[in-house]
């Protein structure tokens, strides 16, 4: 897997006007489709969106395979061609082989009636419906001490991380850990056995049922890769520093971890690089300090976090105290050169957060803030507490569209993914269906697009979608009916129950919810308490079908 170009060259886009808007790619522009083909066709300009709204009619023609939006919006390969949805060319097939990492030690080997226990054949698995090879569901991580030394000039990663357990119950425990260099595994301080099978670590013996600690030494070169849902994910290098982008997939490819939704924990990061730089991870900064030219970096995640969300960034950055909202406080990050410059995206979030408050509920988490780092236009991630943006699509001077759409609608996954993360990765219209809704809801309330006319306009686009909101393929898993396409879901609803209760629904949701990984179904049951009656018949007609009504209850 070659990282992307240093420069971010190849996947360069104009984020800001609709004239000469080129392929955009990066899921954040998902979300925008409809809403841009509105504003350019208010604009008089013809964009791909806007000739899909406008023939999105009875008889018109459906969109095309590749104006779906997954395919037209992934992120490029790294040869510059739209990765496909589906496949993933610069993935390399995992090894059914077992591939030994260290040679067993005297005594130890596959289970043998006389000998100590070895390691088993058991697949792990964290049974997602979608990447049956994530995940153990064995285990419970309590937290990850993550300490990686990056240095951008050689893009070299030299990591350890210790990882806290709850008991157990096997003999074994198996981590994802892609194809990372392991070099030793310790278990309680003491030399543990390890063997790398494929993408997962296998360690042992361990003794089952007790808290353990397990401490991985291992390196990596910096790479990103197609992830099986046709996204690149994994460390990118840049031309100073680095980022991750982990969802679906990625953390494991730099992280040995368990890579599922369904596993939170807290987080600790101290990151070394070399002095000059800054590194950057989520939550608060609570240390910097120098070495021998170098800088470690230390920062603490108190609220639980899923692996998908992990920010790191290294390179010419500075951390900027944003102040505080309401007990909130606002800690953004941008490329030095660029702090002026981002001003403005900063200044919209005390004004989005008071917007949601009253519609989502109190600010789930421990602290917000946005991130800019050096990328191709299109990359927005929900990044825990700090969300991350491309600075090819924050120009500077006033937000217009499609910086509102960005920010709001990375901000309400704060709410939706992140304090409430899905369980499974085909429950995703949980966290990118209700986000997109959060954006129409915002550019509603700043008068960019009334909230019936994205409904309707959306609705429309919807009749051509190809599968349904609550039951996803893996190659559309970030799909347009994830997006815009589910958010349609939500406005149904909202006609189905009312404003109250619907708005009742989502802010039971998060109150009751938060800091877990829950399902579709827990949500249906949410909605179902708080309208007290069944929704079946809604959820089947709306969320679980492939062709939906042609208009809102
Ligand atoms: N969750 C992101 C969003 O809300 C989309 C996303 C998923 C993404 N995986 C990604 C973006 C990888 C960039 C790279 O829009
Ligand atoms: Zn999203």
């Amino acid at each position: 897997m070659a990282p992307i170009a240093a420069d971010g060259s190849g996947v360069r886009s104009a984020a800001v006007s609709c004239q000469g808007r080129p392929r955009r790619r990066g899921l954040g522009t998902v979300a925008l489709a409809v809403v841009l083909a509105a504003a350019c066709a208010d604009a008089g300009v013809e964009t791909r969106s806007a000739q899909r709204a406008a023939s999105a009619e009875p008889g018109g023609p459906a969109p095309s395979a590749t104006d779906a939006p997954a395919a037209d919006d992934s992120p490029s390969t790294t040869d510059g061609s739209p990765s496909t949805p589906g496949q993933a060319p610069n993935e390399p097939a995992p090894t059914s082989t077992p591939v030994p990492a260290s040679a067993p030690a005297t005594g130890s080997g596959p289970p043998d009636a006389a000998g100590p226990p070895g390691p088993n054949d058991d697949l792990a698995s964290a049974g997602d419906s979608l990447f049956p090879e994530l995940g153990s569901s064995t285990i419970d991580v309590q937290s990850y001490d993550v300490r990686i030394a990056y240095d951008p000039s050689t893009q070299e990663i030299d990591g350890q991380v210790v990882i806290d357990l709850n008991g157990q119950p096997s003999e074994q425990v198996v981590l994802d850990a892609g194809d990372l260099r392991v070099d030793a595994v310790l278990v309680d301080g003491i030399d543990a056995q390890f063997e790398q099978r494929g993408e997962e670590l296998v360690i042992w013996p361990v003794t089952p049922g007790r808290q353990l600690s397990v401490d991985v030494r291992y390196q990596d070169q910096a790479d990103d890769g197609a992830s099986a849902a046709g996204l690149n994910v994994g460390w990118f290098a840049t031309a100073t520093g680095s980022y991750v982008l982990n969802e679906p997939d990625g953390a494991h490819s730099w992280l040995p971890s368990n890579d599922h939704p369904s596993d939170k924990a807290l987080w600790r990061f101290e990151i070394t690089v070399p002095a000059g730089l800054t590194a950057v991870a989520n939550g608060a900064l609570v240390e910097e300090r120098p070495g021998d030219g170098t800088t470690t970096w230390v920062w603490e995640e108190s609220d639980p976090m899923a692996t998908y969300l992990v920010q790191l960034l290294t390179g010419e950055y500075t951390v900027i105290d944003g102040g505080n909202y309401g007990v909130v406080p606002l800690v953004h990050v941008a490329l030095t050169d660029d702090a002026a410059l981002m001003q403005p995206y900063f200044d919209v979030t005390d004004d989005q957060l008071a917007f949601f408050e009253p519609l989502f509920g109190p600010y789930p988490l421990e602290r917000y803030g946005l991130a800019i780092t050096e990328s191709f236009g299109g990359l927005a991630m929900e990044t825990q507490g700090r969300s991350l943006f491309s600075r090819d699509d924050l120009p500077g001077g006033e937000p217009g569209v499609i910086e509102h759409n960005l920010l709001s609608h990375e901000l309400a996954h704060q709410w939706f993914g992140n304090a409430v993360t899905p369980a499974d990765w085909s429950d995703l219209w949980l966290n990118e269906s209700f986000a997109s809704y959060a954006a129409w809801l915002w550019l509603d309330h700043i008068g960019i697009f009334p909230l019936e006319q994205t409904a309707e306009g959306t609705l429309a686009t919807r009749q051509y979608g190809s599968e349904s909101t609550g039951e996803p393929t893996l190659g559309n898993l970030f799909g347009f009916e994830r997006y815009d396409g589910g958010a349609v879901v939500l406005h149904a609803l909202r006609r189905e129950l009312g404003d109250e209760a619907f708005f009742a629904v989502l802010q039971t949701w998060v109150a009751d919810n938060d800091g877990t990984s829950r399902t579709t179904d827990d949500f249906v049951g949410t909605a179902e308490q708080v309208a007290d009656r069944s929704l079946t018949e809604f959820f089947d007609t709306w969320l679980y079908a492939t062709d939906l009504p042609d208009g809102y209850p």
